[in-house]
């Protein structure tokens, strides 16, 4: 049986339970898609299937999709009440963490996989892998710019530890790509998918 830390423990009841997840959302600069040329990647890459999106936050990405395609799961009832509030047209779910997640044909998380801890991002990608038969992952992937003392903590890794991650799972990488965002000064975001 596996046993994790207290910082571990600390980071999911913090993204599970407090209101303040709100204030973490988006990246820091640039207003509400700071990020927007890595979406556009992202979209372009999801195509037309189905899609699950995972740590969807207040689903500030449902609009950019169909309503009967788009499917939004996170662990904070917070995001989820404010997703549902503002999009009634779209399906939004508060999911346990670390729970198998609903079958689908893509499932995408933009700015998530950062922020689980090293001693589960294995169940994680391993979750990712079981539901959907491609995989995209959206962040910045650069493992010099991680920041664990920042709260929440920043786990960033870099696509060679997802690779090795999703290999692990049966997935390879099947493209990827970083682009420059408002957001960020001197990092990229990559956006990878797998299958
Ligand atoms: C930085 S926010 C990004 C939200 C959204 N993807 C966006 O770009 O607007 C990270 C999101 O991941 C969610 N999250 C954190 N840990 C999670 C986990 N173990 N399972 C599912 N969602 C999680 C948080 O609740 C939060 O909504």
């Amino acid at each position: 049986m596996r046993t994790y830390s207290r910082r571990t423990l600390g980071l999911t009841n913090f993204w599970r339970h407090d209101p303040q997840v709100l204030e973490h959302i988006i990246p820091p600069r640039g207003g509400e898609f700071p990020d927007a040329a890595a979406l556009a990647l992202l979209i372009n890459m999801v195509g037309d299937g189905r899609a699950l999106e995972f740590g969807c936050g207040r689903g500030r990405l449902a609009r950019l999709f169909d309503s009967d395609l788009y499917h939004g799961v996170d662990i904070s009832s917070h995001a989820i009440e404010a997703a549902v509030e503002t999009h009634p047209d779209y399906e939004f779910s508060v999911i346990e963490p670390y729970a198998d997640l609903p079958e689908t044909e893509i499932v995408f998380g933009v700015h998530v996989l950062l922020h689980i801890p090293d001693d589960l991002i294995d169940v994680m990608v391993a979750k990712l892998a079981a539901c959907a038969e491609r995989v995209i992952v959206c962040e910045i992937m650069n493992a010099e710019f991680s920041d664990e003392i920042f709260w929440p903590p920043a786990m960033n890794r870099d696509v060679e530890t997802y690779d090795a991650l999703f290999e692990d799972c049966g997935m390879s990488q099947q493209q990827s790509r970083a682009v420059s965002c408002d957001c960020y000064k001197h990092q990229k975001i990559t956006v990878a998918e797998y299958g």
